[in-house]
């Protein structure tokens, strides 16, 4: 490994024992500062005329979408690559679940090939846990159902950090489909546990019950959700959630809960608005909004940032779990 991200794997290795990432729920506020801590490293590597390490040369890792996806499953490849890993890959589509395989016979067998990190997208909640249970090698969730997304915590939380000053205290409103979102979930946990304040806001139906038990506090009108935050996460509106009756129309959505330039006049100077993405742009975000660049003290849009960011992010968590030398590693 090249210097400056060996520099501190003595005191990483003693200090992390986490096999997998399953989720933020289970990371400690020092776990979470040592994946963003290792993936600064790494956004450094990124920065040189060639931007690869051999960190993970000799390791496999297969990835396994069962859910469309675009950025999560580009960055944990280039991730990958950017660690001289060999990696594989296989979806719904062309693997032999089709033909009846259960999807932990189908983990042992990418077990069996002597991988060493399985990367899971699933659209049931808690198939990552279960996989941990039935193989022997490091798995890591890039998304499931509507309980977590990890990494896209983690990478919303390090792009954060880079515009802001601390976490600590400092007001983050995430605003949408709470309710189906794995995204405000993971962010959730990983933002109360550095000391943020989270507000919730979206239509009642979006907003699930007992929420606040989460350490959140919800508003339903979203000009006060904009003019209290220092950073606004703002969500996909899941189209599908429409058919199932949840608010009556997409024009009416963005009526009462649309970010465009008009509601951002009260927000504060530097507001940072970032979504996880993909945008349906003119739903949760006008198309000058979601572009909105960096210029006096305006807010600004810093969504291809979180984009960039994710693959440093994911390449520190490829590199901590495989350095986890506890076979009951949690
Ligand atoms: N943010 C996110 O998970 O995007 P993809 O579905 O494209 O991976």
């Amino acid at each position: 490994m090249v210097s400056s991200v060996k520099m501190d794997e003595t005191k990483l290795v003693k200090s992390w024992d986490k096999k997998h990432l399953l989720g933020i729920r289970e990371l400690s506020k020092d776990e979470i500062d040592i994946i963003l801590d290792q993936a600064r490293a790494f956004k450094e590597v990124l920065t040189r005329p060639v931007p690869k390490v051999p960190t993970l040369r000799g390791k496999t890792i297969a990835s396994l979408f069962f859910e469309s996806s675009t950025r999560t499953k580009l960055s944990f490849s280039l991730a990958a690559k950017r660690l001289s890993a060999d990696s594989i890959s296989l979806s719904s589509s062309s693997s032999s679940i089709l033909k009846g395989e259960s999807l932990i016979d189908t983990a042992r067998n990418i077990r069996a090939m002597n991988v060493d990190i399985i990367i899971i997208r699933h659209s049931s909640s808690g198939v990552p846990y279960i996989l941990s249970k039935v193989v022997d090698c490091s798995i890591v969730n890039a998304g499931d159902g509507t309980h977590e997304h990890p990494t896209q915590a983690l990478l919303d939380i390090f792009t954060i950090k880079e515009h802001k000053d601390n976490i600590e205290n400092l007001k983050v409103s995430i605003i949408g489909d709470i309710a189906h979102s794995r995204v405000a979930r993971s962010n959730i946990w990983g933002l109360t546990k550095l000391g943020a304040k989270v507000t919730v806001c979206g239509p009642a139906t979006l907003i699930p019950p007992k929420i606040e038990q989460m350490g959140v506090k919800v508003v339903y009108d979203i000009d006060e959700a904009l003019e209290e935050a220092d950073v606004v996460n703002v969500l996909r509106i899941q189209l599908e959630r429409q058919q199932e009756g949840l608010f009556p129309s997409l024009r009416e959505y963005t009526r009462f809960f649309g970010i465009n330039k008009e509601r951002l006049r009260k927000a504060k100077p530097g507001l940072l608005i970032m979504h996880p993405g993909p945008v349906n742009r003119g739903v949760e975000l006008s198309q000058e909004v979601a572009d909105m660049k960096k210029s006096n003290n305006m807010p600004y849009s810093v969504i291809l940032d979180q984009v960039t960011n994710g693959i440093a992010v994911r390449m520190s968590v490829l590199y901590l779990v495989s350095i986890c030398k506890s076979e009951n590693g949690r």
